[in-house]
Parts: C-alpha cells; structure tokens; sequence
C-alpha cells in the first residue's frame, strides 16, 4: 500500500503523513492486520454492510461518523485526545515533573509490558465473539456486536501504534506477536484468563461487554492517569468508545430481564416460554463478574505497587486522592492468612490492584441496582457475589467460598456450585434459544425485549445489517 492511500485509510492525529518510520511499520503490519481479522473477525459477515460509527475526528461532537461499511473495508484509525498543556505526573516517585513524551529508559520494559497486557485484551475479544454473529437475536444487537469488534480492533491499533512509535525493534515485534496469539488456544492463549474463556452465547456476549469491558475501563482509567503522556491520550480516547460497549451490556441484561419479567408478570415461567428465567441469568452474571474480578490482580501486589511508584499506573480518577504519592498510607482489606479470613492494613502502594477493584464493585453494584429495578417487579433481586467466590487469582484462588463469602469446604462447594454457577444444562438451554438467527429488520427474539430507541436516532426496525442482500 503506498503511503498516500495509507494515509486515506487510516483516519489519524498523530501526523501519520510525516512520519516516515510510523508509515513502515505499519505497512507492514496492516496487511498481516487484515489477514488476522479475516480470520478471526466475524464469521460469515465479511462482505455484509453494516451500519457503523467510525472515528474520523477527537472532536466530542463530530467524532462519530454513522454509515454502511463492510468490516474488512472499516477505517481503523489511530487518534490521542488531545494533549493537556503543560502536563505533570498525576502520583508517584515523579509527582509534579513534565508528563513523558517519550519512554523513559529504566521503566522501558515495564510499559512495553503493560502496553501488551492491555492490547492483548482488544482482538482476544473480537475472537471470542467472532461466531455470535450466526445466532443473534436482532438486526439491531448483530450491529451492536460488530461495533463493540470492529471499535476492539482499533483499539488493537491505539496499542500497537505506541509500540510503533515509542518501542522500536522489540515493539514491531510485539506488535507482531498480538496478531499470532489466539484466544482459548493451548499453545499460544491470550495473556488473560478470563480472555480465554469461550462465549458462544448471547447471554454470556452481554455479561462480557457488562463485566469484562468494565475491567477495561477501569485499565484504561489507571492507564489514563500515566506518566507517559501518549499513553495516557490514546486511553483517555478509546474511553470514549468503551462507554458504548458497556451500554450494550448493560441494555442487553436489561433486555433479557424485562423479558423474562414480562413473561412473569402474565403468570407463566419464562423457561417454558422460551426465555431466559432470573436465576439462570444470576449464575451467568455470577460467573461473568468474577472471571472479570480476576482481572485486577493480586489483593497485595509488589508489581502494582511498582507501577504506580514509576507513575506508570494509577487509580482511577486519581485527582480525586488528597495523597498521590501514598507512601504513607494504609489501605485496609480481608486478607487470608494461615488458614483464615483476616482484616489487615496493607502499605498503600501494594494495594492499588485493590483499590482499583474497589471502584470497579462499586461500579458493578449501581448496574445492578438499574437491573434490579425491572426484577423488582417480579420480586426477585440480583446480587454480586462475594469477592472471595470462584476466584482463581490471588489469595482466594484454590479455596471454596460461597456466593455470600463464606467459607466452605470443596465436597459442600462441588454439591452446591450447580446452584451458583452455570451448569451444562443451564448453557445447553441458553444456547438452544439461540439456535435460530433473527435477520428480519424489526424482529426479535422471543427471550429478549426490544430496545428502547435504535442507534443514532434510527428507528429500531432499520436495517442496520444489510443482511438480506447481496
Ligand atoms: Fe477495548
Ligand atoms: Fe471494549
């Protein structure tokens, strides 16, 4: 591809056209880029058109760009918002000095790290999902999919743009690298656990963008805060397109809810209706929020703490923290020691996995309480779990705790977790429902309410697919 069309195809505000060495690297890597989404992308809806907001601009009001594209032809462009000026380090050992324009020397190999970590996150996702397509429940919702993949993929492209620009040699090759690892793969998974785990229902795709997206914004909120200024742009950017896969969640239970709600109310069992019954949609939201708590790490953490002592890493919303170099605080947490449940202070630093999972809870309980307010209806209430149930990082993993938090012994755990957590059963139902694809404008499926109000003003029997054609 020549570098003009290179720089017609990828919307940017970064001065992709003069810079030479940028330009290189990522005429090398688009094609291989393509191949991968080819591959991995959506399954069977490559050459559709889709109704699709593309990002042409950082500018709040006209950054959304609303058309018919076919995904393979998407313009996955590369944007920071724009620069604070005059910039300082928000926490750590360098609090005040110039924010970094370019990566410091002794904290190179720890950025690059944590560039991957989170970049690894983007297209493990779009793999994931790449086969929801085949059983959607709407037009509408198959659109909302392929806007929460395609957006995944540029935020694939904000990641390797940094490990372009700022990383050289070993950057290309991690650039490289994040196209070739595949998600559930034995040989060569994502870095992440919960990237790995398959979802390959509707239900599960709506408790991912719900809770897994979650933990993204709580990354890219502490990612925001960083030290090195491009860093903290492009995350402060694709926050922006974040807000709407969570909104697709979040809608998505909704929906379900209402539904099974609906079905409650004239006096009939949603399973038998063909929807999906309230204690069922708990297990998977049981499953979901705690694959996704995993997320954040260990309770106490050398590592964190080295992240935010170099200002690499902060909390989120860090300005709102009275002490941003907390050397001296405390932070108090249930801890599990010798065998049991202790409530200790731990140095402030080596609890920032902690107190970022703090905010993401909080955050998770008032989805929750917006959940709960159509269940309320029908008497019935959501809860999260325990932060010490079914975990398999940190110091809870390897032991047996109920949904409340106590706990128990595996025998009583493994006689009860088919209450807790999806069964085989319990997924071979969700996944009959789903046997049949909706692609009829207007129509939806049986187990899920009909939105609200359609995307960008559309009415919600638009077509936001072209599926019926071509
Ligand atoms: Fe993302
Ligand atoms: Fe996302």
């Amino acid at each position: 591809m020549s570098n003009v069309s290179l720089n017609e195809k990828i919307p940017n505000n970064v001065d992709l056209s003069s810079d030479k060495r940028l330009q290189r690297a990522l005429e090398q890597w688009q094609p291989e880029f393509l191949s991968w989404w080819k591959d991995m992308g959506p399954e069977g809806f490559q050459e559709k058109d889709v109704y699709l907001r593309t990002a042409v601009s950082v500018d709040p009001k006209g950054w959304a760009h609303f058309d018919y594209v076919r995904m393979p032809e998407y313009r996955w462009g590369i944007f920071l918002a724009d620069p604070v000026p005059n910039r300082t380090i928000g926490f750590g050992d360098a609090f005040g000095q110039p924010a970094w324009q370019e990566v410091p020397g002794e904290h190179r190999n720890t950025l690059r790290r944590l560039i991957v970590t989170q970049g690894d996150t983007e297209p493990a996702s779009v793999e994931q999902q790449r086969r929801l397509g085949q059983t959607c429940p709407s037009l509408y919702d198959l659109r909302n999919l392929f806007q929460v993949n395609v957006e995944e993929g540029r935020h694939l492209w904000a990641m390797v743009y940094l490990l372009h620009s700022y990383f050289g040699r070993d950057g290309r090759e991690e650039a490289e690298a994040l196209l070739q690892r595949r998600s559930g793969d034995q040989d060569k998974p994502r870095i992440l656990g919960a990237f790995n785990e398959p979802c390959t229902d509707w239900l599960s795709f709506f408790m991912f963008t719900t809770f897994t997206d979650r933990d993204g914004k709580y990354q890219l909120l502490a990612l925001a805060e960083s030290g090195f200024d491009p860093l903290s742009r492009t995350c402060r950017f694709m926050l922006t397109e974040e807000a709407h896969h969570l909104f697709v969640g979040e809608m998505g239970i909704s929906r379900i809810i209402q539904r099974a709600a609906q079905l409650m109310k004239e006096g009939k069992d949603p399973r038998q209706e063909g929807a999906i019954d309230l204690p069922t949609i708990q297990k998977y939201m049981n499953f979901w929020y705690t694959v996704s708590l995993d997320l954040f790490g260990s309770e106490v953490s050398t590592n964190a703490a080295n992240f935010f002592g170099a200002g690499l890493k902060g909390r989120a919303k860090e300005e709102t923290y009275a002490d941003h170099v907390a050397l001296e605080g405390a932070y108090e947490m249930d801890l599990y020691e010798d065998g049991k449940l202790v409530r200790r202070s731990v140095p402030m630093r080596t609890a920032m996995n902690e107190v970022l999972r703090d905010a993401y809870i909080d955050d998770c309980a008032k989805v929750l309480n917006r959940w709960n307010k159509h269940a309320a209806e029908v008497g019935f209430t959501f809860t999260l779990p325990s932060r010490r149930f079914h975990r398999n990082q940190g110091l809870f993993a390897g032991k047996y705790f109920t949904p409340e938090g106590r706990e128990i012994g595996q025998a009583e755990y493994e006689a009860q977790q088919a209450a807790w957590l999806p069964t085989d059963a319990d997924r071979a139902y969700v996944q009959s429902l789903m046997v049949n694809p909706v692609y009829q404008p207007g129509h939806y499926a049986n187990w899920i309410a009909p939105p609200a109000k359609g995307v960008n003003d559309q009415p919600i029997d638009f077509e936001y697919v072209r599926y019926n054609e071509g």
